[in-house]
């Protein structure tokens, strides 16, 4: 069984994503003509990369050269990275499979003193130096950065920016995925399709959400899809023909459940790495969550889920169609972090999915608008692109050089600004958000936000939001429509030390975090909020250095 186990590890890539590239590859041709490249064409990529790479944990210092020597052996590496997580690890994408099954062949078994292993092979492997001892001068590796920098270094970086504009640049260039990270994360799903191919070896696992829609933030989540489309039989066309022998269930609810459960038991069983494994089945998206702890992922592992792989898709479109998509959503999402509008744990919080909704809503409103609603994406959609799941229309066009965006000018500047004056000002209370018409509709429950799912339309995205997150949202894009139009806010002054302006200013502190409070007292002066950041940041600066000083 264990060599089984092993054969489906080295086994190339399954006959579903080969005639996938080259479907992928007909659509990129015609989509880097105009400079894109469809959502479809970088997945097929970056699965195939991660079939060829392995995830090897290394001691602190090693003589990276004789390590890439010993690689070598094997065969071409096409990329090599190391990254900090808990350890050093290595990133290695060999040029072909053939170099992953030459490694794994010389791959030894850990032999431990007082505990046992489950003999479950993988492509996660430990560095072990024999015999010679690295000499400690060893320099230390240049690792790649896999999370963010601190909010308050965030300040700092962009109160040296010149405007607006380049405040916002440099926030998205702070904040958004790294090639490393992504590859990573392509990795991880790989390495984790390799536990659920030892059952269903046509099985693929996606990366999607904010892994793969463009706006995903280093630290985020790992969505995972399960996909089991892949697996096809014969087509009888007459005459006598056999079936699979298969278990039955009542629903396909039933069946995701009892497929996640048994994946999820070898997951928390034999998957190295995978700690804190919880089966959340009853949700209605049954997952399993679990922490990957050599990637530093909080992982959540769905199946049955095409309908958010479409809108992973839609959401990866819209931030092609217009650099400034992208620019607003990371800006937004990092204000709404800052200001605890949205949160890491589930609760009435506004969810970063609802936020991107929200901001691609706005920018479908404005005059001429940005990006097109999603019906107009359908009604351009051509024969392949039809796509109905479990009823539910999902078809839109996936060719960007038939998408004609109107020639809108706005800034970024003008564009964050407008969000916060949309937003403050929405009638919540009567309408609904939805970007398949581009236009608010009537809303049609009492919850107090709707956001129409854009292909589940029955459904609302934002159910789980109460009163009190709303007001607070409301209150905050008030609070910052405001610090914009105050000209301290707007200035940048500078000698010597950058103090906080513009977009940096708006990520301080709020004044309106407790509602309440705020409808009694009166709102202290940007100037304030701004001499106490720079306190703080002094008195920082003052404890580290005390820290050291005694270290
Ligand atoms: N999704 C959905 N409907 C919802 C919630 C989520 O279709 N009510 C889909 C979206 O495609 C979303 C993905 O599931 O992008 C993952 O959800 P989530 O992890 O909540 O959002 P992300 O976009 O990944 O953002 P984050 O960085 O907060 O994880
Ligand atoms: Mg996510």
């Amino acid at each position: 069984c264990l060599q089984n186990v092993d054969k489906l590890l080295l086994r190339g890539i399954g006959t579903n994503v080969v005639s996938a590239q080259a479907e992928a590859t007909r659509k990129e041709e015609t989509d880097e003509k105009v400079g894109h490249r469809s959502f479809y064409a970088v997945q097929v990529e970056r699965q195939e990369q991660a079939e060829r790479s392995v995830l090897i944990s290394c001691p602190f210092r090693v003589n990276e050269k004789r390590f890439h020597k010993y690689l070598l052996n094997h065969g071409d590496i096409n990329k090599f990275f190391f990254y900090e997580s808990h350890s050093v690890y290595a990133v290695v994408e060999f040029a072909s499979r053939e170099s992953v099954t030459s490694l794994l062949e010389a791959v030894a078994i850990p032999i431990v003193s007082d505990e046992s292993v489950v003999p479950f092979k993988s492509r996660l492997l430990s560095l072990r130096n024999l015999g010679a001892v690295e000499s400690p001068n060893q320099p230390v590796k240049q690792c790649q950065p896999q999370t963010t920098i601190p909010i308050n270094e965030l300040i700092q970086r962009l109160s040296k920016e010149e405007s607006i504009d380049q405040q916002i640049n440099s926030l998205t260039e702070a904040y958004q995925l790294t090639e490393e990270n992504s590859r990573l994360r392509f990795l991880v799903c790989s390495l984790l399709k390799d536990i659920a191919a030892a059952y269903f070896p046509e099985c693929t696992i996606k990366p999607f959400g904010s892994s793969v829609n463009g706006f995903g933030k280093l630290g985020c989540d790992l969505d995972m899809f399960l996909d089991l489309g892949g697996i096809s039989g014969y087509s009888p066309k007459s005459g006598l023909s056999l079936e699979y022998g298969m278990k039955r269930a009542n629903s396909e609810r039933a069946v995701t459940q009892s497929i996640l459960s048994v994946i999820g038991e070898c997951v928390e069983q034999f998957g190295a790495g995978c700690v804190g494994v919880q089966k959340i089945l009853n949700a209605r998206c049954p997952l399993v969550r679990f922490a990957h702890q050599p990637s530093g992922f909080q992982c959540d592992l769905t199946s049955n889920n095409r309908v958010a792989m479409k809108s992973t898709e839609l959401l990866y479109l819209y931030g092609e169609l217009d650099p400034r998509v992208r620019y607003l959503v990371f800006t937004v999402r990092c204000w709404a972090r800052t200001h605890g509008i949205t949160s890491s744990i589930p609760g009435a919080w506004i969810t970063n999915f609802s936020l991107t909704l929200m901001v691609l809503f706005f920018l479908q409103r404005r005059s001429p608008p940005i990006i097109p609603t999603l019906d107009y994406l359908r009604d351009l959609a051509g024969p392949a692109d039809k796509n109905v799941i479990e009823g539910n229309d999902c078809t839109f066009v996936s060719d960007f050089s038939k998408i004609q965006v109107e020639s809108n000018k706005e800034t970024l500047e003008q564009l964050l600004f407008e969000f916060f004056e949309f937003y403050a000002t929405f009638p919540f209370s009567r309408m609904s958000i939805n970007i398949r018409k581009g236009k608010e509709q009537n809303k049609p429950e009492r919850t107090p936000l709707h956001i129409q799912n854009p292909f589940e339309t029955s459904l609302n995205v934002s159910k789980n939001v109460n009163s009190t997150q709303l007001e607070r949202f409301v209150a905050l894009c008030q609070e910052s429509s405001w610090l914009f139009q105050q000209s301290e806010t707007n200035t940048r002054r500078c000698n010597g030390t950058p103090i906080p302006w513009g977009l940096a200013t708006l990520l301080l502190p709020s004044q309106v975090a407790g509602i309440k409070s705020r409808r009694k007292r009166k709102r202290e002066p940007a100037t304030e909020r701004i001499k106490s950041l720079l306190e703080s940041l002094k008195n920082k600066k003052l404890s580290r250095a005390e820290t050291s000083s005694a270290g």
